[in-house]
């Protein structure tokens, strides 16, 4: 493929998500620019309407207006997160500090992945949880008034850090948090900021939380994810040829260690028009057609690319040698096992992968991917072997490409379109 041009993709998924958690507590009307409109944002979007917030509707090219009542109010039907877990787990943090009885559930993906690691320290802070054996959703909780805790997370996770800032800020006590192995992405706090709350780090790492400020109807303005723009980037330096850009992508640097990896794999990706929005980091991408090398990617980095490995994987089957990816076990208990998936999706494609343990390890080749991928209706696993499609004499067959609408809506259309001349399908890439 011969790319070129300027794109655009959807706005932030973890932005979006917070925006409107946050302004489901800003008593008033808020509104929120560039949200996205995916099947994930729909579903925090129907959780907060459950509870008496009005959600206009979610709709591309449409500011989204949220108007919070007084006072949330008790949901008459579970609150059902379909395959979104940023939805669960922050829900449980707001839900925490109300005075009432809310149950949380999922899809099939989202029933299996662990709440527990939520639930106690939303518990330590006061909040009464039901979780099931099994771990996983439903869950039941009883919020009420909250107390302060210090608490050492077992993982870095944005989602169980946002879930305790949030229940703090709800319930308007002080907390601390330390994330072990490198720092998740910092939305939640530099959102907390821009409403006047004191969130600083210390050089130990202890993520300090005090309840000083106001929470204020305004306008939040999402750029475009990142990492959805990561498969466009992807395919970019796949391409036999030319340049493309993508316009108004968030670049907190929470978010972009797959940028340091690609440049140390020989693909020097340009941030151009560096700019901030609502207290976010915003530029333009640039991205060449490019030779890759293999690399080894740290422990320490993986936080910074969590939801970018398995396009980083589908990557180095392209690379020249063997690239490492050191403690990605998190990735097992994603919207699927992804550790699995991607090892066993590139091994049928004719590749060298292997995960064993918390470890991957992926041998590039020239070879043409022929085979047949299962996504396990995973999101990231569809769109990131979709780019292997966009390789001359590729024959990918993709399971269900239609799960990219999680989170990247027309996702297709928007890969077709890097294309030079403008083709109407991908020979090497089906669905179905
Ligand atoms: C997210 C955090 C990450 C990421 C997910 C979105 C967020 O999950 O994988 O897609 O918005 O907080 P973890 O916090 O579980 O790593």
């Amino acid at each position: 493929m011969i790319v070129d041009g300027r794109h655009r993709v959807p706005g932030d998924k973890s932005l979006t998500h917070r925006a409107l958690f946050l302004s489901a507590l800003c008593r008033g009307e808020s509104s929120v620019e560039g949200a996205l409109t995916s099947l994930d944002a729909r579903s925090t979007a129907s959780f907060l309407r459950a509870l008496g917030v009005q959600v206009g509707p979610v709709r591309p090219g449409r500011r989204l207006r949220i108007r919070a009542p007084k006072t949330l109010v008790v949901p008459n039907r579970v609150l059902d997160c379909g395959n979104s877990g940023t939805t669960a787990r922050l829900g449980m943090g707001l839900l925490s500090a109300q005075p009432f009885a809310a149950t949380i559930d999922g899809d099939r993906s989202l029933r299996r992945r662990p709440m527990r690691r939520v639930a106690e320290p939303l518990r330590a802070m006061g909040a009464t949880i039901t979780t099931p054996e099994s771990d996983g959703l439903p869950v039941m909780v009883q919020g009420g008034s909250l107390q302060p805790i210090e608490w050492e997370l077992p993982v870095s996770s944005a989602q169980l850090k946002g879930a305790i800032l949030l229940a703090a800020v709800a319930g308007a006590v002080p907390v601390r948090v330390r994330e072990p192995n490198g720092r998740s992405r910092d939305h939640t706090e530099r959102m907390l900021r821009v409403h006047g709350y004191s969130v600083s780090q210390d050089a130990d790492g202890w993520l300090s939380f005090v309840p000083d400020g106001q929470l204020r109807p305004g306008t939040f303005q999402v750029p475009g994810d990142i990492s959805s723009a990561a498969f466009l980037v992807g395919a970019a330096t796949l391409a036999t040829e030319g340049e493309i850009r993508l316009v108004e992508v968030g670049v907190n640097p929470t978010r972009t260690g797959f940028l340091d990896v690609l440049g140390r794999m020989g693909c020097t990706v340009e941030r151009r028009a560096m700019t901030q929005w609502t207290g976010e980091p915003v530029a333009d991408l640039v991205v060449r057609a490019s030779q890759l090398q293999a690399t080894e990617v740290a422990a320490n980095e993986i936080p910074g690319l969590i939801d970018e490995v398995p396009l980083l994987a589908v990557l180095a089957s392209r690379a020249e040698g063997t690239t490492v990816f050191r403690e990605v076990g998190e990735l097992r208990v994603k919207e699927s096992d992804r550790l699995t998936l991607i090892a066993s999706n590139l091994t049928a494609l004719g590749v060298e992968a292997r995960a064993e343990a918390n470890t991957l390890w992926v041998t590039g080749s020239d070879r043409p991917p022929v085979g047949r991928v299962v996504t396990a209706g995973d999101h990231r696993i569809a769109m990131a072997f979709a780019i292997l499609g966009t390789l001359e004499n590729a024959s990918i067959q993709i399971d269900d490409l239609q799960c990219a609408d999680i989170s990247f809506p027309q996702f297709l259309s928007v890969l077709l379109g890097l294309s030079r001349d403008e083709s109407s399908s991908l020979p090497g890439l089906r669905s179905g």
